[in-house]
């Protein structure tokens, strides 16, 4: 319990957006996990120069459409909105243009309202990146009207088409505070945050503790005499229950990957995918194990000890990756590296004890007995 109050408590993990790296190690001051499309705002300001420099990053709505990112001055929303708009040239190379919008017509380019320099943009991964400076209107200036947007195709002159008219593509506005980052429109800001913490937590307490204390009760208690069934059912009830935690988790990450268009994290995904089956095989197995005694019993035991070694292998692992996937401040990082390994530790020692125990025994009763040496493993 204590274990799952701390994952709890270390739900404010950093903003996905936290792990993202540029060229030459270039870092940004500040950046947000917008709210909509799947997109991220990186940005310095330079107030004494009234310089902002940013990175936009989105994933187009096809791989031949176009992202966007903009500034408002004149009030919410796309008309007014001085934009910059990058797509793939029928070249193939990414192009990055500024368009003044000044009507849901057709768009046309053209110089927007303050100065940009340094625009490049870069397409890779499934997601397109605009890099960009821009001068504040105003002097002092802090807060702009941002707006930014997604799109499936881009015309043969270089005109960005129509975008969709999802509540998403009509919620990515709103107003953005260049010092403290405060977003306020575009819907519910943290919601994917959220739920991408509340992933993590679920499947580290399940794939990444519950399944190892399970398997530590099944192989240390059971060497006492005097814990048998409780063994048993506490086995059993520990698994089913990290097997429940660990379902619920996975659904969510599945859901995540479904979301999430442009950005891929197939490792961890195909590990989750292998850990539910295998799992799952688990739970299925337990009902159908042969009787103590049965000849069988003894290939269903290696079967389910390599399985359960191999969940919680895998668990681990991917506990791992799913941290560097939402990269939240090494201090939760180093917690889990301090629960896993302690919990290494006591099963080093209990190990040790057992065999200890085991040979103890069996010294006492090397003229009778025929132990097959498994170290009282086998129920
Ligand atoms: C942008 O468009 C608006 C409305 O058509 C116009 O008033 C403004 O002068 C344009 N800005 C530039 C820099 O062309």
């Amino acid at each position: 319990m204590t274990v799952i109050l701390f994952f709890i408590s270390s739900a404010h993990a950093q903003p996905a957006c936290a792990g993202q790296k540029f060229e030459n190690n270039k870092r940004y001051d500040r950046c947000i996990d917008l709210p909509q499309l799947d997109s991220y705002l990186h940005w310095s300001i330079d107030s004494a120069k009234g310089l902002v420099s940013i990175v936009f990053i989105a994933p187009p709505a096809t791989p031949d459409g176009w992202v966007s990112w903009a500034i408002n001055p004149t009030g919410e929303g796309m008309v007014g909105s001085q934009s910059l708009i990058g797509y793939r040239a029928p070249n193939g190379l990414m192009v990055v243009d500024t368009y003044n919008v000044s009507s849901y017509g057709p768009l046309v380019k053209g110089k927007l309202d303050f100065g940009v320099t340094d625009m490049r943009s870069e397409y890779e991964d499934g997601v397109m990146r605009i890099f960009a400076t821009f001068e504040l209107l105003e002097k002092g200036q802090t807060t702009v009207n941002q707006v930014w947007q997604v799109g499936g195709s881009v015309t043969e002159k270089g005109v960005p088409a129509r975008h969709d008219l999802q509540p998403a593509n009509l919620g990515s506005k709103g107003s953005l505070d260049l010092l403290s980052g405060e977003i306020s429109g575009g819907g519910n800001g943290n919601s994917k945050t959220k739920r991408r913490n509340i992933h993590g937590i679920l499947n580290a307490v399940s794939w990444g503790v519950l399944f190892p204390v399970g398997v530590m009760v099944a192989r240390y208690l059971r060497t006492f005499p005097a814990a048998d069934p409780a063994w048993f059912y506490l086995h059993g009830s520990l698994q089913v229950s990290a097997y429940a935690i660990g379902v619920a988790g996975w659904g969510t990450g599945l859901k995540l990957g479904s979301e999430s268009k442009g950005v891929k994290y197939t490792d961890h995904r195909n590990i989750g995918i292998t850990l539910f089956c295998l799992a799952t095989l688990q739970v299925i197995a337990l009902f159908l194990r042969p009787k103590i005694g049965h000849k069988l019993r003894f290939i269903w035991n290696i079967y389910h000890h390599g399985n359960g070694y191999a969940v919680i292998a895998l668990g681990i692992l991917n506990v791992f990756k799913g941290l560097e996937i939402l990269s939240p401040s090494n201090k939760w990082k180093l917690s889990y590296i301090i629960i896993i390994s302690s919990l290494g530790a006591i099963a080093f020692v209990l190990e040790v004890f057992t065999w200890i125990i085991f040979f103890k025994r069996k010294s006492l009763k090397t003229t009778k007995s025929d132990d097959n040496g498994d170290a009282g493993r086998h129920t």
